[in-house]
């Protein structure tokens, strides 16, 4: 449970919030390179943090991310022409460069210097991993780039999307790195058919397999470690031979998620406001894992009723939304009594049902929290400790260009005997070095 000032602390994020002012400290995605993939192709609307901006790409390749309104009458250059090098006002013509720079006032006399004086918002922009990021905060506290392991990216393995999720970034990110309800909501009553492949055993079980552990054992106790990026933490799940399963997830401030995958993960999730009641769900691909997918073995996505879609993306790259709150998220409530235990076909959508239901922005006095959302507790604190921190002039956690971003990691593993949850996904974890090393590239299911 929350107090409604700490609420309002944790979940709002204009300009001169505490939270707003602690999320302008990271580089943030502001928006999808394949929104404004080439020169001089269309403005794009982005709200971001309570925000109204509008991203260009100008005639040379430069992405500029500028105030949604004109300074002159206030305009939306969304409508604007953007023709040489620059974004043009489509009111009275004012002109304006990625740096927010007025470099054309065809309203005004030939020799007025007036143009000199104006300039629009500007953002700084920076490409990588198919993400448009954008650095919000004053000039002075502006950190280096974080590399979660896209920089050195090639250009096929680039992959990233969005989708729209119409609640709270905190209450979008509380749903994701809750490692219990994958024992609840996305259930379905075909789990308890799965062969058991042998995989129940110390080491990495199939992913088959992990579907039965966590519908074996609905309760999961949760330990937590903090880290430098945050914390990572495990739900701890006892399988059908008595072996002991450990999901961990990592959250990396200020709204990354990693979340549990066999045998390791370097996918983040990260959960951006669009505003206070709307929240951008960005998804990047941070290096090559090649076969990575192959040590769990056969997906058990592929043998479930669920619908893992829509992976196609929209003209700008966006995954557009089929099943909404006006359409119920698609519930069945015949597939709910028989099949689904949560009545939606669509995988994601079950999560949105339940994240977007409890309304915009979640009253967190109305809760009450078990043992089981202790990770969310911590999420919470460290969130709220920092926005006071910075308030109070202090930096913010985790944007020292000196640390190793690359390295967090999730992980999914059955402990053997004395093994240490905390090593799993570390620099020193076997496996991430044979995957770094480029060895494993055979499938070890079940090792
Ligand atoms: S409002 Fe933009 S040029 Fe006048
Ligand atoms: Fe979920």
């Amino acid at each position: 449970m929350l107090s409604a000032q700490d609420n309002e602390l944790l979940t709002r994020v204009g300009p001169g919030t505490p939270m707003g002012e602690l999320l302008r400290r990271y580089w943030t995605p502001a928006l999808l390179v394949s929104e404004a993939p080439t020169p001089d192709s269309d403005p794009v609307r982005v709200r971001l943090i309570g925000e109204d901006l509008v991203a260009f790409r100008d005639t040379e390749g430069r992405l500029g991310l500028v105030g949604e309104n004109c300074p002159h009458r206030g305009a939306s250059l969304f409508f604007g022409r953007n023709e040489e090098c620059g974004l043009r006002c489509p009111y009275h013509g004012w002109k304006f460069d990625v740096d927010g720079r007025c470099v054309d006032m065809p309203s005004e006399p030939p020799q007025s210097v007036f143009k000199d004086k104006v300039t629009l918002k500007a953002y700084p922009t920076h490409e990588s991993g198919g993400i448009v990021w954008t650095y919000m905060g004053p000039e002075e506290h502006r950190p280096p780039f974080r590399d979660f392991g896209t920089e050195t990216l090639e250009r096929e393995l680039v992959s990233a999307t969005k989708l729209h999720t119409t609640c709270n970034w905190v209450q979008a990110m509380e749903g994701n790195l809750d490692t219990s309800h994958i024992s609840w909501l996305h259930q379905w009553d075909g789990v308890d058919q799965i062969p058991d492949d042998g995989s129940d055993k110390p080491g990495y079980p199939t992913n088959a397999m992990s579907w039965k552990f966590w519908r074996h054992d609905r309760a999961p106790r949760l330990e937590i470690e903090d880290t430098w990026y945050g914390f990572k933490y495990v739900g701890i799940r006892e399988t059908p031979a008595g072996h002991t399963h450990v999901r961990m997830s990592a959250f990396c401030y200020p709204y990354n998620t990693v979340i549990a995958t066999v045998p390791f993960g370097t996918q983040h999730g990260l959960f951006v406001p669009a505003d206070d009641h709307n929240t951008w769900r960005y998804s990047f691909t941070t290096r090559d894992h090649g076969d990575i997918a192959e040590v769990g073995g056969e997906n058990l996505f592929a043998l479930s009723p669920f619908e893992f879609g829509p992976s196609e993306v929209d003209r700008n790259g966006i995954i557009p939304r089929r099943y909404t709150a006006e359409n119920d998220y698609g519930i069945n409530r015949e597939e709910q009594r028989h099949l689904t235990y949560s009545g939606v076909r669509e995988f994601i959508s079950q999560d949105f049902m339940v994240t977007e239901s409890m309304g915009a922005i979640y009253d967190r006095t109305q809760e009450r929290l078990g043992t089981s959302d202790k990770a969310i507790i911590r999420m919470r604190r460290l969130l709220m400790a920092a926005a006071k921190k910075v308030a109070a002039g202090e930096p913010a956690p985790a944007v020292d260009g000196g640390l190793d971003y690359r390295s967090i990691r999730s992980a999914e593993k059955i402990l053997a005997e004395g093994e240490d949850w905390r090593e799993l996904g570390t620099d020193a974890d076997p496996m991430v070095q044979r995957y770094d090393a480029g060895s494993v590239r055979t499938p070890v299911a079940g090792s």
